[in-house]
């Protein structure tokens, strides 16, 4: 009898495995070029419910549906605007999410209720290929349970899900996040991810980044308010400019393991240090798999990065992250 579950390579008839689970109403775990989703049948409300009772995820954050091509979006949105256009033109397939009015068939367990829907066309082969293959929209939140980093790689997904059927399609690119973006009258950034947000002011001069909601406010980004990406563990984020107290924090906590980028490494001691790559880039592919590593009880003791480009995305997800800010 063929394998319901686990990881598997994306063969063809794996493929075709996968796209029968999604059809029959069941979850299927598949890489991106950004992190690992936990897809759905967008339009199966059923088959959503059991993706946000497998993460234990507020059903007042909305899903991401992903498409393969711009004709499966007549299906979900009622207009596509100019800038829409210009944007998808631009960066589709790609990280960029685009939040846009839903038609009706969209069911309210996708968006949380919302009258908009969020979509995006992904820049990877085995993400296409299932989604073609089912020849449904997928709605996919990161494979993670609630609250965990967003998986890099087919083992984190087991680690939070064992069982669960998981595509392999290798370490993702980018390691972090689509960027999201809502279009209308005044277009905001919803979610800093891995297209900056001065790449997309380049097309859209507008664009503003929507502040961070305070405790009792209503979110526009309703993923937004929830803390996230959290190590098993303390973790305290120092900002760039802050070396001097986190090597001091280091020299107090010798069990602490520290996260910087490669520059710092050897101001800490060689055996308790993650380095995170040289640039922006490489310490966004890495960070998430670096807060999933277990070293008991020790605080995690982690080097921000200055607000550039994609820097701007990983010190969002690591304020997210931290149980202290120096
Ligand atoms: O890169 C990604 O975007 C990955 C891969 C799997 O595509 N997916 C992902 O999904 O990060 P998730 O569920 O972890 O994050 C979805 C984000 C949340 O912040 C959610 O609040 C926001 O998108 N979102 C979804 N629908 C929305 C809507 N209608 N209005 C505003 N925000 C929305
Ligand atoms: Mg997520």
């Amino acid at each position: 009898m063929a394998r319901r579950g686990g990881i598997v390579r994306p063969t063809a008839a794996a493929l075709r495995g996968a796209a029968a689970a999604l059809t029959r109403g069941e979850p299927v775990a598949f890489p991106t070029e950004t992190v690992y989703g936990l897809g759905a049948n967008a339009l199966d409300a059923a088959a959503v419910a059991r993706v946000f009772a497998l993460k234990g995820r507020p059903g007042d954050n909305p899903l991401i549906v992903h498409v393969s091509d711009r004709g499966m979006l007549r299906r979900l949105v009622r207009v596509w605007p100019p800038a829409a256009r210009l944007l998808a033109d631009a960066f589709w397939p790609g990280p960029l999410t685009l939040v846009l009015p839903k038609r009706r068939g969209v069911p309210d367990a996708v968006t949380g209720g919302l009258g908009t829907v969020a979509v995006r066309m992904p820049a990877h082969p085995v993400a296409l290929a299932l989604i073609r293959q089912s020849g449904i929209p997928l709605a996919a939140p990161s494979a993670n349970r609630s609250g965990r980093p967003s998986p890099t790689t087919a083992a984190h997904v087991a680690q939070d899900f064992p069982g669960l059927l998981v595509l392999d399609g290798g370490p993702t690119e980018h390691g972090l996040e689509s960027t999201v973006v809502v279009l209308g009258e005044r277009p905001r950034l919803l979610r800093p991810g891995a297209i900056p947000l001065e790449a997309l002011r380049r097309l859209v001069p507008s664009l503003t980044a929507a502040r961070r909601p305070r405790e009792g406010e209503i979110a526009e980004s309703p993923g937004m308010k929830y803390r996230h990406y959290a190590p098993d563990r303390p973790l305290w984020l120092f900002r760039a400019s802050r070396l001097p107290e986190m090597e001091e924090a280091a020299r107090e906590n010798p069990a602490a393991l520290v996260l910087c980028p490669a520059g710092a490494a050897s101001r800490f001691p060689a055996a308790r240090v993650v380095p995170l790559g040289r640039t922006a880039e490489e310490v966004g592919r890495n960070l998430f798999a670096a807060l999933r590593t277990r070293r008991r009880g020790s605080p995690l003791l982690v080097l921000g990065i200055p607000r550039r480009g994609v820097g701007r995305t990983v010190m969002d997800r690591l304020e997210r992250a931290a149980t202290r800010i120096v």
